[in-house]
C-alpha cells in the first residue's frame, strides 16, 4: 500500500514552472490511498491495471491515466524488475479532482509508494520526486514540482532555487480552502499562459519577476510573524493571476467574500480557471465566519487547515 494527501499553494503558483520560487501547504484531511496487487497471468489484461474509486474518479484516470502508466513501467526499470508480472493498482482518492489540490500528484505517489511495497525495495526521497514528476508532466504538461513536493510533506514546502525546504513561520494561522465547483485542467492552464507569453514580448519576464518578489516578501513575512503584510501579498498574488486570465467570476467572488469576512488575503490556488480559493484567517472565530461567508458566495465544500497552535485547536 501507498498513501499521499492534498495540497494547496499559497504564493508562486505558474511562475514557479518557470523557476521563480513557489510556497504550499499539505492538505494532510484530503487523502489517497493506493493498493498493488500481483495477478495470475492473463492474456486479456496489459501489464498495469489502475481501478480508482472516490468521487470524480472518472476524471482523475483521464487526467492521470497515461502518466501512472509510464511512472509504473519507469519504475520497473528503477527497481530492476526485468520479468512482465501483471499488476493490479486500486487507488482510493479522497482528492477532488481539477481543483488545484493536488489529485494527480497525490495520485502517482501513492502508486509509486504502493508499487515499492508490493515489491519490497526502498526508494530515496529523490527516486519517488523523480518518478512522480513523470506522471505529473503528462498532467501539467510543464511540472515545476512543487506538488510532488507538497504532496509528500508533512510541512509547509517553499521551492526555490530548485531546492525545496521548510520555510521559517514566526504566526500561528488557518487556511480555509473553499471550491468554486468548476473543475479544470492545470495543463489547460499551464498552455494558456505559455500562448498569451508567446504572443508578448516582455510578458513573461514581467509575470515571473512580480510573482518572484510577492512570494520572496511573504516568506519573509512569515518568519518575521508579520500576518497582514503576508495576507497582502496573498491578495496581490490572486490580482496578478487574474491578470493574465487565471481567475474565474466565480473564484473572483469568493476571494471578495472572504476579505469582506475579515481575512487578512485571499487568492486563487492552484493551476485556476476553476478549481478552489484560499483565505488566510488569524484566529479560529475568523476562519468560521470566512466558511460562511464562503458558502453564501457560492462556495460548493470548504476544509479549514489549521497550522501552528491552531492544529491543536480542534477545527
Ligand atoms: O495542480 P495545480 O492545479 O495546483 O497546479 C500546480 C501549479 C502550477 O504552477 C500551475 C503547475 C506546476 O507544475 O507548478
Amino acid at each position: 500500500m501507498g498513501s499521499s494527501h492534498g495540497k494547496a499553494i499559497l504564493l508562486g503558483e505558474h511562475a514557479v514552472v518557470y523557476g521563480a520560487p513557489a510556497l504550499a501547504i499539505p492538505v494532510p484531511g484530503l487523502t489517497v490511498t493506493a493498493t498493488a496487487q500481483l495477478l495470475p497471468a492473463s492474456a486479456e489484461l496489459g501489464e498495469f491495471t489502475f481501478t480508482m474509486t472516490g468521487s470524480g474518479s472518472e476524471r482523475v484516470v483521464m487526467q492521470t491515466g497515461d502518466g501512472l502508466r509510464l511512472l509504473a513501467s519507469e519504475f520497473k526499470k528503477t527497481a530492476g524488475i526485468t520479468d512482465s508480472p501483471q499488476i493490479s493498482v486500486r487507488i482510493s482518492c479522497g482528492i477532488p479532482p481539477g481543483r488545484g489540490l493536488g489529485s494527480s500528484a497525490a495520485c502517482a505517489r501513492a502508486v509509486v509508494l504502493a508499487l515499492a511495497d508490493l515489491f519490497d525495495r526502498r526508494l530515496d526521497a529523490g527516486t519517488v520526486f523523480d518518478l512522480v514528476q513523470i506522471s505529473e508532466g503528462v498532467a501539467h504538461g510543464r511540472a515545476s514540482g512543487i506538488d510532488t513536493l507538497a504532496t509528500g510533506s508533512p510541512t509547509p514546502v517553499l521551492l526555490s532555487d530548485g531546492v525545496a525546504r521548510e520555510p521559517k513561520m514566526r504566526f500561528d494561522s488557518l487556511f480555509v480552502i473553499g471550491d468554486s465547483g468548476a473543475a479544470s485542467l492545470t495543463k489547460h492552464a499551464v498552455e494558456l499562459l505559455q500562448r498569451r507569453f508567446t504572443g508578448k514580448p516582455g510578458a513573461q519576464a514581467e509575470f515571473v519577476h512580480r510573482s518572484e518578489a510577492l512570494t520572496r516578501d511573504a516568506v519573509q513575512d512569515l518568519a518575521q510573524g508579520r500576518i497582514a503584510d503576508f495576507g497582502a501579498r496573498m491578495t496581490a498574488c490572486h490580482e496578478l493571476l487574474g491578470s493574465v486570465g487565471l481567475s474565474t467570476d466565480r473564484i473572483d467572488a469568493l476571494v471578495d467574500a472572504a476579505l469582506a469576512a475579515g481575512s487578512p488575503g485571499a487568492k486563487i490556488s492552484g493551476g485556476g480557471l476553476g478549481g478552489c480559493m484560499i483565505a488566510l484567517a488569524d484566529e479560529p472565530h475568523r476562519a468560521a465566519e470566512i466558511v460562511t461567508r464562503l458558502h453564501k458566495a457560492g462556495a460548493e465544500r470548504t476544509w479549514v487547515v489549521p497550522t501552528g497552535r491552531f492544529l491543536f485547536h480542534g477545527c
